[in-house]
């Protein structure tokens, strides 16, 4: 294995230059504007993935965006890593605050990444962390180092909720079996202390809309007299907390998990810096919900915000005008043991219940998904703690997100394993945000990190 770090010292521009023209592929999923582009990114995966030493790869047509499948089987009786990860990406907007060119990579230095990093949407999230297992395959095939089987199974919809890959794992159950997960879509606390995620939140995403008189109204000659959608549904979202910021919706907090105090005494151990929480996005204090820290609040508690809410009349100057219908898209994180479709249900029983009369509510239910915690004494994790504790020189610490991937709930369900979390990127590369970029120093010790898990995780089944 001493090899894997001079092997990437010799193909480090090309990894990276590999990896800047799968980005520039716009693979936003949410946008059917870009549908080709989708489409075309999946073909550019299945290509790396045979370049790399697959012998069987296959584009499999969903009735959404393609998954694409590979596998390398070097002996049926030796463990199977199945290796998971999206090429799809978010939406860029707002463009206009990109620095440079969302879909036109280029390397940058930052303060926290100074011996650079690529800017690109999909950079951390998750083409780069995708790609670190593509070429980390690449060296185990180039150097006759694979020790076991492996599957990748690349999907292009998890930004919008993976529907077409939970149709497809359902489907698939055989040719997906596998000894253990393997996913590099999460991060790690900083570039000098790895950490392996041990949970991730569930979601509920939902959008209400708020219908008043038929018409949009004189606010002149009607206000006063009848219920402005507006105002209703900022009251209405509102109430959902209250003043210690617990969320008001009868039965929401019945399932869930409460840590023990020596739980959250092991969880406080993890280095954190609030003032510099703060500084870096420009905050003079924190919020959230009372008898928790930050570190809580963002993790194992649940949560309800407001992605985006709209109505009525954000043109230029004034129309003196009420709205006809007002709009919201809210998310609740879940924690473990909350079932997303039961608080779906609670939130739309209770959202509709508070409606004051004068309007009407309609809340349209959009995708969800279950949470997730995994053991730190499993074979995967102690081989992944193995892996980062040789390239960085110190042990990860488990740490539990505040990020979904719900897939890997059903992944549980439907293949009976376990999903090991190697996450590589960090905070501060802005994923979902406009200036998204990933550290060279973090691709290259991610590809570095990936053999090594393997190499462990075999020996350990020993
Ligand atoms: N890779 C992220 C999730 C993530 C990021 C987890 C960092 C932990 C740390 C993933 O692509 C994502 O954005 N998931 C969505 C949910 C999905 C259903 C749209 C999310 O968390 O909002
Ligand atoms: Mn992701
Ligand atoms: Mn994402």
């Amino acid at each position: 294995m001493e090899n894997i770090k001079a092997y990437v010292q010799e193909h480090k521009d090309r990894f990276i230059n590999e990896l800047i023209e799968l980005l520039k592929i716009p693979s936003v999923s949410a946008d059917t504007a870009y549908s080709h582009d989708v489409f075309a990114t999946a073909d550019a995966v299945k290509a790396s993935l045979e370049k790399a030493g697959c012998d069987f790869v296959e584009i499999c047509d969903t009735p959404g965006y393609p998954i694409v499948y590979g596998e390398k089987i070097i002996d049926p009786n030796l463990p199977t890593v199945l290796v998971y990860g999206h090429y799809d990406v978010q939406p860029p907007d707002p463009v206009e605050l990109w620095t440079s060119p969302p879909f036109e990579p280029v390397i940058k230095k930052t303060e926290i990444h100074p011996e650079g990093a690529i800017f690109a949407r999909g950079a951390c999230d998750d083409k780069g962390q995708m790609y670190m297992h593509v070429k980390a395959l690449e060296y185990m095939v180039q150097s006759n180092t694979l020790p076991c089987n492996v599957k990748f199974m690349i999907e292009g919809e998890e930004e919008i909720g993976s529907k077409s890959l939970s149709w497809f794992v359902e489907r698939n159950q055989e040719k997906l079996k596998n000894d253990v997960i393997l996913i590099s879509d999460t991060g790690m606390i900083s570039n000098q202390q790895p950490s392996i995620t041990t949970g991730l939140r569930g979601l509920s995403y939902v959008e209400v809309e708020v219908t008043g008189p038929n018409r949009d109204l004189h606010s002149g000659l009607y206000g006063g007299a009848v219920a402005n959608p507006i105002n209703v549904l900022a009251k209405m979202i509102a109430s959902l907390h209250d003043e210690n910021n617990h969320i008001t919706i009868p039965g929401f907090y019945d399932n869930v998990e409460e840590l023990s105090l020596e739980e959250r005494a092991e969880m406080a151990k993890a280095p954190f810096n609030l003032e510099n929480y703060k500084k870096a996005i420009d905050l003079n204090d924190v919020y959230g919900e009372k008898g928790y820290v930050t570190n809580e609040r963002n993790s194992i508690r649940p949560t309800l915000d407001v992605n985006g809410i709209w109505g009525g009349y954000t043109g230029e100057g004034a129309k003196t005008v009420i709205a006809s219908k007002a709009f919201a898209k809210i998310s609740m994180r879940l924690v473990p043991n909350q079932d997303w479709e039961q608080i779906t249900e609670l939130f739309t029983k209770h959202f509709t219940s508070i409606a004051p009369a004068g309007v009407t509510v309609l809340v349209k239910p959009h995708h969800g998904g279950q949470g997730y915690v995994t053991p730190i004494d499993s074979i995967g994790y102690k081989a992944a703690n193995m892996a980062y504790t040789e390239t960085f020189g110190v042990p990860a610490i488990p740490v539990r997100s505040g990020g979904s991937i719900p897939i890997v709930a059903l992944f549980e369900k439907e293949l009976k394993s376990k999903t090991i979390l190697m996450g590589f990127g960090l905070d501060s590369d802005a994923i979902h945000s406009p200036n998204e970029h990933f550290g060279i120093f973090n691709y290259l010790k991610g590809i570095e990190t990936i053999p090594l898990f393997y190499k462990y995780f075999v020996e350990l089944t020993k």
